[in-house]
């Protein structure tokens, strides 16, 4: 009979009993009589004892275990105290399945060692926290635009036009041509598609040659956007404000365990379930961060990341900012009717500085108004005819949004870097492993 392994996790919840467990050397230490384990497996940690008197045979092997081994063991489990996770493993049998090198890994090592280690250093406690609440995120994204009826739909990748401006497109070798690019947005081959299905959504990923060494900015990272027909501006924004609740609350649910592990201070997210977002003005903004963070920002600049941190500090919601000026944001997004000088474009600017997760807007509708101001940024129209055919053939009031799924997963599992929101991070730098 092939043997019943169970996790470790399931181990400690039905407590004392004969268990079969696999998994990794997390650490080791020992003396010649005694060797303490802690095993590591997807799910948990548990301490392991090797006793020299039941293993005379097998104690060469033990003495030189090594942390990452891999093992299958089988023993009694019971309560204990001291253990790091309050059980502990009578090891009866084992087998050792994989053998370590010397792990390169250990305490306090830099950055840059742990990132051109990135491939082993996804095992560490800290990393396989973040990744299961990255799991979950993904999920709830699915599930929230699934339930509210929405088709997941794609975009290519290889595009011959820019969505988001010019200076942070990637160039593709494509058989020689001269303008092929990497997506940074699926939305201008999503709008195309709103007269087929209404509401879309996707989880992609987009592309940004971004000349910034900042702690949120990645080269390749995970969009979901979504588009919908006969859409108001605020229903946009509803859209955007019920995602990140829905996203929010199933992280508290599934992954208790993972936030308390990354020290996570969970009062800080619980409101964002509980409480409406605040919405203001781009230049109610200016006039807050003028009053109450001592911070002039002229009429017309976009906000700076330091700006985008000290309003969010004064709430503990997302800030939803709207109406910025035309000038500083994307061709299609529709001109405020009430002010031709701004646009109705949001930023979702997440609490505690951690900035812009969200950006979307109402789509101009108007084909002149696009082209001029598509030539007004130095692009040609005739590059977008398949996308001016959208204003051309039964167009409707419609909008969208995009989300940063790293920028989301950063703020929700409070790291101070991007780059450990996604398992191998593409920065300016950055390309290996
Ligand atoms: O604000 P952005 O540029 O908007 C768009 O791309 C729209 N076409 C989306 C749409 O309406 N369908 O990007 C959307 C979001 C930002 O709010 C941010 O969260 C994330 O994408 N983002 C990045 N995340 C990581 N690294 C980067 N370099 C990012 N650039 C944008
Ligand atoms: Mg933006």
């Amino acid at each position: 009979m092939t043997e019943k392994f169970i996790s470790i996790q399931q181990a400690i919840e039905q407590g004392k009993s004969l268990v079969s467990l696999h998994g990794w050397i997390y650490r080791e230490r020992g003396s010649n009589k005694l060797k303490f384990v802690i095993l590591r497996d997807s799910t948990n940690i548990i301490q392991c004892v090797f006793d020299r008197t039941l293993f005379e045979k097998q104690w060469e092997d033990i003495d030189k275990f090594q942390i990452e081994c891999a093992l299958t063991l089988n023993g009694e489990l019971k309560k204990d105290e001291r253990a790091p996770t309050g059980y502990e493993v009578q090891v009866k049998k084992f087998t050792l399945v994989g053998k370590s090198e010397s792990f390169p890994i250990a305490k306090d090592q830099s950055v840059e060692f742990l990132a051109d280690n990135r491939h082993l250093w996804l095992r560490s406690r800290k990393m396989t926290a973040i990744l299961k609440i990255r799991s979950t995120v993904f999920g709830a994204i699915d599930e929230f635009f699934k339930s509210e009826g929405f088709y997941e739909y794609h975009s290519p990748i290889f595009q011959a036009v820019q969505c988001e401006g010019g200076s942070e497109l990637f160039s593709v070798n494509y058989f020689d041509k001269k303008d092929v690019f990497l997506s940074q947005s699926w939305q201008l081959y999503a709008e195309p598609a709103i007269f087929a299905l209404e509401k879309i959504y996707t989880i992609a990923p987009s592309f940004r040659a971004e000349r910034s060494k900042t702690s949120r900015h990645l080269t390749e990272y995970w969009h979901a956007e979504m588009e919908v027909a006969w859409a108001t501006f605020d229903d946009i924004m509803n859209y955007g404000e019920k995602l990140i609740k829905h996203v929010v609350k199933r992280v508290l649910e599934t992954n208790a365990p993972e936030l308390k592990l990354l020290e996570r201070d969970t009062t800080k997210l619980e409101p964002i379930i509980k409480k409406p977002f605040i919405r203001m003005t781009y230049t109610e903004a200016l006039k807050i961060l003028k009053e109450k963070c001592k911070m002039d920002v002229e009429w017309g600049k976009d906000l700076r990341t330091i700006e985008e941190e000290k309003l969010t500090q004064l709430y503990d919601v997302p800030v939803i900012c709207t109406r910025y000026p035309k000038k500083v944001k994307a061709f299609y997004m529709m001109e405020d009717p009430t002010n031709p000088d701004v646009v109705l474009g949001c930023d979702f600017l997440a609490p505690e500085g951690h900035g812009e997760i969200i950006g979307g807007s109402q789509r101009e509708h108007s084909l002149e108004e696009i082209k001029k101001r598509l030539k007004l940024q130095g692009e040609d129209p005739l590059e977008y005819e398949f996308y001016l055919d959208t204003r051309r053939y039964g167009s409707v009031p419609h909008g969208g949004f995009g989300m940063g799924v790293e920028r989301l997963i950063k703020w929700i599992c409070g790291l101070d870097n991007i780059k450990d929101a996604i398992p191998f991070p593409r920065t300016m730098e950055r390309y290996k492993p």
